[in-house]
């Protein structure tokens, strides 16, 4: 896990806390099916997806969403123009998050970083750590909306190391099942910055 990526500060005292419980948190494991199997096959996947994190994130990141005009503007300055060393440092935190979702054990210590992650896609902290001036929030309904794409293309990468079908199709659903539920978690970011519901 790496220390040295711009922002990146999973477990430091900064860290937002997450207003779910340890218990709310199992809640949502329990609803989503969330069992120790998909945590063997998230740590199979990170093992394939380790070496490709960055072309998984330039895929994301620079071939889809740069190419969709209401998600590519909160990357960019308000006029439209581009932060190259804001979407590079993002960036490397992105392909942090695709590690820490395989690896990490999903405790409090994650449970607080994924709502900081959350808040870092609204009023509260977007922008912040890099410094920039940009879109304030990125609405919920587009992060949501985006997950079937963050499901979908990881599926490719996912069978790029010659695992046998099923076990493609095994960490593609854990790997579904943990959006998911992280988006679950990031509800909560949203609705502690309720004035900004029109942005
Ligand atoms: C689908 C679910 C999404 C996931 C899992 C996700 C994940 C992440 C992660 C891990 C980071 C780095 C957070 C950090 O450590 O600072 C990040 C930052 C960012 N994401 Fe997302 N993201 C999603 C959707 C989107 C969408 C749809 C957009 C825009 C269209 C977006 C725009 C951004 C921006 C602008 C940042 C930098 C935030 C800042 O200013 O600190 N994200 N995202």
């Amino acid at each position: 896990m790496s220390n040295d990526i711009p922002g990146y500060n999973y477990g430091d005292r900064e860290v937002a806390r997450s207003p779910l419980s340890d218990e709310e948190l199992e809640q949502l494991k329990s609803g989503a099916g969330f069992t120790e199997e998909d945590v063997h096959h998230l740590q199979m996947a990170g093992e394939v997806l380790r070496d490709q994190t960055e072309e998984i994130v330039r895929r994301w990141r620079s071939d889809i969403i740069a190419h969709i005009p209401h998600l590519a503007k909160h990357s960019r300055a308000l006029d439209g123009g581009l932060l190259p060393d804001y979407l590079a440092k993002s960036n490397k935190r992105f392909e942090q998050w695709i590690l820490d979702t395989c690896f990490r054990p999903y405790d409090r210590t994650w449970l607080d970083y994924q709502h900081e992650i959350g808040l870092r896609h609204t009023v509260a902290r977007k922008n912040q750590v890099d410094r920039v001036s940009s879109t304030p929030e990125v609405p919920f309904r587009d992060v949501l909306s985006f997950i079937p794409v963050i499901n979908e293309t990881m599926k490719k990468y996912l069978a790029k190391k010659d695992h046998p079908a099923e076990d493609v199709e095994k960490m593609y659903r854990s790997w579904s099942k943990s959006t998911l539920l992280q988006m679950a978690i990031w509800t909560k970011a949203y609705e502690s910055n309720e004035s900004t519901k029109n942005v």
